[in-house]
This record gives C-alpha cells, sequence and structure tokens, in this order.
C-alpha cells in the first residue's frame, strides 16, 4: 500500500480537484464524506474546481459518514451541519441530494436502519472519502471494529471526545452513529485522507502494521480500489 504523498501547501487542491475530475466522470456520483478538519480545505476549493471544469454537483449525492448524539439540529459540531455548511449549500441551485442520519427525527438505531436503507435505494456508495483519526478510527468505527461491523450507535473513545471539544462540543457527546465496516468495504472505491505531523505515526501503523481491528483503518488495506492520499507532514513519519 503506497500512499500518495503531495505537498502541504498542494494537498487540499490536489484533492478537491480529484474530487471535481470525479464528479465530471460520473455526474451522478453518491459519495460518502467525512467532517473533522481534514477535508475542510477541499470543501473550501471544490466548488471553484467543479467550475474550472463546467462541471456541477446537481446530479451527485453527498451522504454523511457519521453524527454525534446529543446534539441540537443545527450545532456547529454537528456532522450534518458541517457539511451543509462548509460544501452542500456552496455548490450552487440546485446542487446535490444531501442524505445523513435523522438524528433528531428518530431513535439512534432507526436512524441507522433508515440511513442503510437511503444508501441502498441509492444503489449504494461509489466513493467513500475517510479521514483518518488519532487512534486509527474512520467514520466513528473505534478500535474494536472489525470488517462485518454494521452501520450503528457506537460510544466514542476519549481522543475521540476530545476532538470533539476542539470542534465546539464542551462537554462533548459520549456517542455517536456511523455508516460501518462493512458498508465502508462494500463501498466501489474509498480514499484515505491524513494530513499534518500529529497523524504520521498512526499512518505509519495503518498502512505499514499488521492488519487489525486495533486500526480500524489498517482493515482497508483489504479494498481493492483504495488511495490513501496524504501530504509530507503526514508521511514524514
Ligand atoms: P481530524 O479528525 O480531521 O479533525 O483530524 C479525523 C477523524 O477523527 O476522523
Amino acid at each position: 500500500m503506497t500512499p500518495e504523498v503531495h505537498p502541504e501547501a498542494a494537498w487540499a487542491d490536489h484533492v478537491a480537484a480529484l474530487l471535481a475530475e470525479r464528479l465530471t466522470a460520473q455526474p451522478d456520483l453518491v459519495v460518502c464524506l467525512p467532517t473533522g478538519s481534514t477535508p475542510l480545505p477541499i470543501y473550501d476549493r471544490l466548488p471553484a474546481a467543479l467550475r474550472d471544469r463546467g462541471a456541477s454537483a446537481d446530479d451527485a449525492t453527498v451522504v454523511a459518514l457519521d453524527e454525534f448524539l446529543g446534539l441540537p439540529a443545527g450545532h456547529r459540531t454537528r456532522c450534518d451541519e458541517i457539511l451543509h455548511q462548509r460544501l452542500v449549500r456552496r455548490l450552487g441551485q440546485p446542487g446535490p441530494r444531501f442524505v445523513a442520519f435523522d438524528v433528531d427525527g428518530l431513535d439512534p438505531e432507526a436512524a441507522c436502519a433508515a440511513f442503510d436503507r437511503d444508501v441502498a435505494r441509492l444503489g449504494g456508495l461509489d466513493l467513500v472519502v475517510l479521514g483518518l483519526g488519532r487512534n486509527g478510527h474512520v467514520g466513528m468505527n473505534e478500535p474494536g471494529s472489525a470488517t462485518d461491523a454494521p452501520t450503528r450507535v457506537v460510544a466514542l473513545a476519549p481522543s475521540t471526545r476530545a476532538a470533539a471539544i476542539g470542534y465546539g462540543a464542551d462537554p462533548p457527546p459520549t456517542h455517536g452513529v456511523t455508516l460501518g465496516m462493512a458498508a465502508i468495504l462494500a463501498a466501489r472505491e474509498v480514499w484515505l485522507l491524513a494530513t499534518g505531523t500529529e497523524k504520521a505515526s498512526i499512518l505509519r501503523r495503518t498502512i505499514g502494521g499488521p492488519a487489525t481491528t486495533d486500526i480500524p483503518a489498517s482493515l482497508l488495506r483489504g479494498h481493492p480500489a483504495l488511495r490513501v492520499i496524504v501530504d509530507e507532514a503526514a508521511a514524514g513519519g
């Protein structure tokens, strides 16, 4: 597994261009996207990258990867809010269809079941983009998650809760809902992203060590169409 390494200053432009190319080639792309700090510079650049190609995301579907539980609708740490504000609403009119966990209308287990049904109705996920968590999680598939882990309610790991404080939720949520490892591995294509020196050690273990449920991201190596796209700082380790 060889990561694609880009200079820090060019990384976000590069990934935005890759996504824009993907949407140009397949306008009805069903793409599952993460939040966290890693992808935000990509989302800032994607509208212009599409415009540059004369393309749009109007026929695409954006699917939210995960969601915190216990935060009110519109909270700035909510994944649906971040994806809507930072990306979907900036993609113009009518813009992509947007699918997220209905954690306000349904109890969490029912929201997971409804989310799976939505994804199935869309014909599955063409592309899942993932940020590499500090503890090797992807989505909210925390350490211990196996390849068959379903879309489900999860207890958040301490480092994920600490990160949530950094995103603006203090006290941080204790639980979330996430696309499961099984659904991630069933996607037609997966991109794993990592930036910054603080991801160097976990990236090295993800791609260089044994594939293990201790580092759910390492299980992605079994996917036939995985790309690992990182900046030089993350690769430096
Ligand atoms: P980050 O988080 O992008 O804020 O580093 C990644 C993650 O924990 O999924």
